[in-house]
């Protein structure tokens, strides 16, 4: 199903791209396609039109893709199998890296069309493959824990740091105010597996190569262990047996409409929970996930790269656009309207940006504990793998330990290809 969906998608950007005339057409201009996931606050759409503005003999075109990175994945995959020309620049989650310059689909970046030395060390590191460089980091993200101060002010309570004292706090402020304790993205999709490998990593577990190989045992207990934890969540109340469905959107919308004490979400929720059509403008504070006791708290590092495809009939203007896109007024832009993390470690000194996200500071905590997800070209397999186990677990259709030794002995096999 997942990949009927994702041939669809694949036809229907192609379809566009026809219908449009992508390349370049008999006016002599030359047409080049950006395909990325939405981006609400319009900062990226007004950037190519003022590229466009400044460059008459181009005309770049917003491919808006499915928010989801497992749909836009299967769609590009897709697309770029059959070696489509239609889109010349793609966005890619940092966690495909390695899978899409492995199979050729993506050029090197041609050595000075961006100082590396100004971006951020983790967004650097996560568009290298074997020594060379295929993308350039657009913006960053961590799994953040959005709380509503002003309930927690009311109740004369800090932010709870450890994951009993997070419960009990969902339990007195919660439940007594009739809103949900703790929402989370919990569908079986990707952000299924930033949650829960942040849960596990907070218990002092991990499920790194290394691990698997010389102590599988204590794995599959850890693993067991956070997946009854996320368990527990639903079982006891504090978070919907619907988070099971939910994905970024979902969840956030939830919350800025003042239905939940804490969320787990991305960066961009900040300025989306702060405008004046949210019900909890003002009332929102950011932390780092919660742990266990004598334990720290980690984030899932996440965040997306732009490249340019092998098929590209203009690489040389698609790299053009490409610096654009990604310089210091770009990532400022997008910082000032949407609140996306900039890769840049210059745009972190704008006022203007600083101004418009005073959370910054916030922010920078949680960026003290963050992990990657598994990095391999088989990427999409371990995922799965993850997916399939926990999601089964948690809707009772897996017992945990099964779910356990299933993802440790089945992830050892992918990470030792
Ligand atoms: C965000 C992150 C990305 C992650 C995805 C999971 O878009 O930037 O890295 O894979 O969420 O849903």
């Amino acid at each position: 199903m997942r990949k009927l969906i994702a041939t669809a998608t694949a036809v229907a950007v192609l379809s566009i791209c026809l219908l449009t005339g992508c390349s370049t057409g008999g006016d002599g201009v030359i047409r080049i396609v950006f395909a990325a996931g939405q981006d609400p606050s319009g900062a990226t759409a007004a950037l190519i039109e003022e590229y466009n503005a400044s460059h008459p003999g181009i005309e770049v075109t917003f491919q808006v893709m499915p928010a989801n990175t497992d749909t836009q994945h299967d769609a590009y995959v897709t697309y770029l199998s059959a070696r489509e020309p239609g889109i010349d620049l793609y966005s890619l989650d940092v966690i495909w890296t390695a899978e899409f310059s492995r199979a050729g689909w993506i050029r090197p970046i041609p050595d000075g069309l961006f100082d590396e030395s100004d971006f951020l060390s983790g967004p650097l590191e996560s568009v290298k493959y074997e020594d060379a460089i295929y993308a350039v980091p657009w913006f960053t993200d961590a799994g953040v824990l959005y709380y509503r101060s002003d309930l927690l002010e009311n109740a004369g309570l800090a932010v709870p740091e450890t994951w009993s004292e997070f419960t009990q706090v969902c339990r007195s402020v919660a439940e007594p105010a009739d809103i949900t304790g703790f929402i989370w993205q919990g569908a079986k999709y990707e952000g299924l597996v930033c949650n829960f490998l942040e849960s596990l990593w907070s218990r002092g577990g991990d499920i790194s190569a290394e691990t698997l190989r010389n102590s599988p045992e204590r794995a599959v207990r850890d693993v067991e262990s956070t997946i009854d934890f996320m368990l527990q969540l639903i079982e006891t109340g504090i978070s919907p047996a619907s988070v099971l469905t939910y994905k970024e959107e979902e969840s956030r919308r939830l919350f800025t409409e003042g239905q939940a004490l804490f969320l787990r979400n991305w960066p961009y929720v900040w300025s989306i929970a702060e405008d004046e059509e949210s019900s909890v403008a003002g009332a929102v504070g950011i932390a780092p996930l919660p742990h266990a006791e004598g334990e720290r708290s980690y984030s899932t590092i996440g965040g997306w790269n732009i490249a340019v495809s092998t098929y590209s009939r203009h690489p040389e203007e698609a790299f053009e656009f490409l610096a654009f896109i990604t310089g210091e007024r770009s990532l400022s832009l997008r910082a000032i309207e949407g609140g996306y993390l900039p890769t840049r470690k210059s745009t972190y000194d704008d006022p203007d940006v600083l101004a418009a996200n005073p959370h910054y500071g916030g922010f920078f905590d949680v960026f003290q504990n963050t992990r990657n997800r598994p990095r391999t070209p088989h990427y999409p397999i371990a995922s799965d793998i993850i997916q399939e186990n926990v999601h089964r677990a948690l809707t009772g259709e897996f017992d945990s330990h099964a779910a356990a030794e299933s993802i440790v002995t089945e992830m050892a096999a992918i990470l030792s290809r």
